[in-house]
């Protein structure tokens, strides 16, 4: 498949020794892009422009009418960073990557208990968003908004209730989960790359009484995954680097990724994941999966544009921050400190 990032555009692909690969997505003749549909099967890639010739593994297996001396292997696609931690696939464009040890820790003890790294994909969505991705991102960031623009999340999830009132719900959800068997610790490992990490965060928070799921009446829409035995009424939240967000219910996950484009225009990304054996129109119904994410995405798409139109005018100045946008806060912090 081909993954995009601004002007970078990446293919991921499995070879025949089964073997997970990502590559520059740019021939080493003159460098067209090699690919162009979004995913596919094949033994090899030919470039359409003079019909190099690549394998799976990225080396340059034929280069038409080239004189001899000419030295193939010095000419293979070149390699991104890959790497597979729960069934996520993360790349990197660093020379030299930050660690994922803390990804690693957090991703495992967060989603191991539901599956993920046997989940399967049920659907995508993909939202253009004429915005900055930063104030994307904020928005994602913070539930400060939730009751105001999300009434369909907002009946659903506590996230939206102030500090005090939603410790108590969460103490109570973390009793629950206890008593499943379940027990995922707090992650707090948001640092810098400074420590040579990517950074990441994972937390908690509870659904409010009688809730399974994020779903339109609360109740399951997939079959349970992982270790879950019934639902335990909470939703589990992961933090990953600049733009990656994941949160898993007992019987789906949804992941988001932002997609920096110009900026002016970013894209979102939303992804739902369910038990690997789950079968659509058997075991799910597509639309009913997807409904909440998709009501709520499609009000925060409008919000976020609102909010780079109003940004873009000569008399916006930064209001304060509420105590409920801790979170966006401390991202704006570490992200002035990354570009430093
Ligand atoms: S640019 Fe790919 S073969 Fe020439
Ligand atoms: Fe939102």
């Amino acid at each position: 498949m081909l993954m995009d990032v601004a002007a970078e555009s990446v293919i991921i692909l499995r070879g025949e020794d089964g073997a997970l690969r990502a590559f520059a997505n740019v021939c080493r003749h003159r460098g067209s892009r090699l690919c162009s549909a979004e995913s596919g099967h094949g033994k090899d890639l030919v470039c359409p422009y003079h019909g190099w010739t690549y394998g799976l593994d990225g080396s340059l297996r034929s280069a038409r009418h080239m004189p001899p001396g000419f030295d193939a292997a010095a000419h293979a696609l070149k390699q991104v960073h890959i790497s597979v931690i729960e069934g996520l696939v993360f790349i990197s464009f660093a020379a030299e990557p930050l660690g994922l040890s803390h990804v690693h820790a957090t991703l495992r003890s967060c989603y191991g208990p539901y599956g993920w790294a046997q989940a399967r994909v049920a659907h995508r969505e993909r939202y253009a968003i004429a915005a900055n991705w930063k104030l994307a991102v904020e928005n994602y960031l913070e539930c400060y908004h939730c009751a105001p623009s999300h009434p369909e999340y907002s009946r659903l999830h506590a996230l939206e209730q102030p500090a005090p009132r939603i410790e108590a719900l969460n103490r109570r959800m973390r009793e629950r989960s206890l008593a499943l068997g379940i027990d995922i610790p707090e992650h707090n490992h948001w640092v810098g790359s400074e420590t040579g990490e990517e950074a990441v965060y994972g937390f908690r928070y509870a659904l409010y009484d009688g809730v399974a799921t994020g779903s339109a009446d609360g109740a399951l829409v997939a079959p349970l995954m992982g270790r879950f035995a019934a639902a335990d009424g909470g939703a589990t939240s992961v933090h990953l680097g600049p733009a990656s967000f994941l949160l898993a219910y007992p019987d789906h996950g949804v992941i988001y990724r932002f997609i920096a484009e110009t900026a002016a225009r970013c894209a979102l990304e939303v992804i739902w994941l369910v038990r690997g054996d789950a079968r659509e129109g058997v075991d799910y119904d597509r639309e009913r999966l997807t409904w909440l994410w998709r009501v709520t995405s499609e009000a925060d798409k409008r919000i976020i544009e609102q909010n780079q139109l109003g940004v873009a005018s000569r008399y916006y100045e930064p209001g304060p921050y509420a105590p409920m946008e801790h979170n966006t806060r401390r991202y704006v912090a570490w992200y002035l400190r990354e570009i430093s």
